[in-house]
């Protein structure tokens, strides 16, 4: 049985490799060599990299691939997408170049505002607790003026303070709401050092109120944090054209447009249905986020969120079809940033954001609903006509092919054949069988 291990972070990084190879690698003599075959050849590149996490022993790799021919708000656009799933930057090009000849995407931010929460316990007298947020707010304000310097200076900032009574819900729970403007960075760090600074100010101040002195009830700091439910945070993407610009060869534009806006109202009804929908449209979205090195986490979460704000989980777009017109759109909460984390540091993020011509945070939060907006349009686009398998087969031949090790001719005869052919797992084993007999 494997035993515990102590001092784990301060062994050398052979030192873990060999260690994690002797204790749950036996069986694989090759496992070193597989480590270390995903080593940067630049020691210094490896170092970043081996910096970025604690206990690092090799990089995952993960595909970074390009859909061209965005056009959002008149300007072209080639989204670098990082993802695992072999049809997302095929349906985005796809999406982006039908979108592109029906006059392209609208996006415009609807709003930039952050927050984070001091969340406490408080169990004396509500009015007190009153009075002694309007005397602390100023001085909570006051103590975080380091902090925020630089971040004011550049129009940012705390916005505003607020006391939250949450006791009727949870006995003496109150928190202070806090909103904030950080421009182009995510924010995570700033907010969460302004919310901890506070915290100390918070506690000094109660400590030396007279009314809870006298009382000896003090308002305790359970914990301070950011909120990655961002609903002031939000941006909005479009698409519309006429009904009949739907119409393609296969299938006739009304009669798409409304089963499209079917298919939305399905997702806008059923949960089931909407999880679904949704992380179509996060394929997008998560594939442009971690391009860009921003935290893919964060977003899935508060985009969720959103997704349930009304009390059920719903859609994230929206369709109708109005005087002939077919307007399909999408709204997403989205802390973004273009500075700071990851942004600056990886190599491929850096490259990311030149490829977006160097957008601003504003930019980057309608890039990515547009990315979302692309993939639910493909998504649902092939599930209302021909089915997703047909073209996610398709692009899944080469993992297949992979798999079963095949050789460069006979990839080559296999996509040939599966041009006029449905692929599944069994039928590629048999055609490999075939060919190789
Ligand atoms: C697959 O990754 C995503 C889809 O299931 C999304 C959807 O059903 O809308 C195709």
């Amino acid at each position: 049985m494997n035993q515990p291990v102590t001092g784990f972070s301060k062994k050398s990084k052979a030192e873990k490799i060999e260690w994690i190879a002797e204790n749950y690698l036996q069986s694989n003599p090759n496992s070193v060599q597989i480590l270390k075959n995903y080593w940067n050849d630049d020691p210094s590149l490896q170092q970043l990299h081996d910096d970025f996490i604690e206990n690092t022993l090799s990089n995952y790799y993960l595909p970074f691939g390009i859909a061209p021919n965005f056009l959002i708000n008149g300007k072209l656009f080639a989204l670098p997408m990082v993802t695992e799933e072999s049809s997302v930057v095929a349906a985005a090009s796809n999406a982006a170049k039908f979108w592109l000849e029906r006059g392209g995407f609208k996006a415009e931010v609807i709003s930039t505002e952050k927050n984070g929460q001091i969340h406490f316990n408080f169990f004396g007298q509500e009015k007190d607790i009153e009075d002694f947020f309007e005397i602390v707010k100023p001085k909570l304000r006051d103590s975080i003026q380091t902090i925020e310097k630089n971040m004011k200076a550049r129009g940012g900032g705390l916005l505003e303070l607020s006391l939250v009574d949450k006791s009727h819900i949870l006995e003496g729970y109150f928190y202070i709401h806090a909103t904030f403007e950080t421009l182009d960075a995510m924010g995570a760090n700033f907010i969460n050092s302004c919310l901890e600074q506070m915290v100390h100010t918070f506690e000094e101040e109660a400590r030396n109120f007279e009314t809870f002195q006298k009382d000896e009830t003090y308002p305790e700091v359970v914990m301070s944090i950011l909120s990655n439910y961002v609903p002031e945070c939000l941006v909005r993407a479009e698409v519309s054209c006429k009904v009949e610009e739907l119409t393609t060869k296969h299938y006739e534009g009304k009669h798409f447009a409304e089963k499209f806006v079917r298919a939305i109202e399905i997702a806008k009804t059923e949960t089931r249905r909407a999880v679904t929908h949704n992380k179509g449209i996060m394929n997008g979205v998560d594939a442009v986020v971690l391009a860009t090195g921003n935290d893919f986490r964060a977003v899935e979460a508060g985009v969720h969120a959103y997704a349930a704000r009304n009390s059920y989980y719903g859609s994230l777009t929206h369709a109708k079809i109005e005087d002939g017109f077919f307007t399909f759109w999408i709204e997403l909460p989205l802390a973004v940033g273009t500075v700071g984390g990851l942004t600056s540091l990886h190599p491929l993020t850096k490259l990311a954001f030149e490829i977006l011509q160097k957008p601003d945070a504003k930019e980057l939060m309608k890039i990515m609903a547009v990315a979302g907006l692309a993939q639910n349009f493909a998504a649902v686009r092939s599930l209302v006509t021909t089915g997703i398998q047909k073209g996610h087969m398709k692009m899944h031949l080469m993992n297949i092919l992979n798999q079963l090790e095949a050789s460069t001719d006979e990839k080559n005869e296999a996509m040939e054949y599966y041009k006029e052919n449905a692929v599944s797992h069994s039928s590629v084993v048999s055609f490999l069988e075939n060919l190789r007999q």
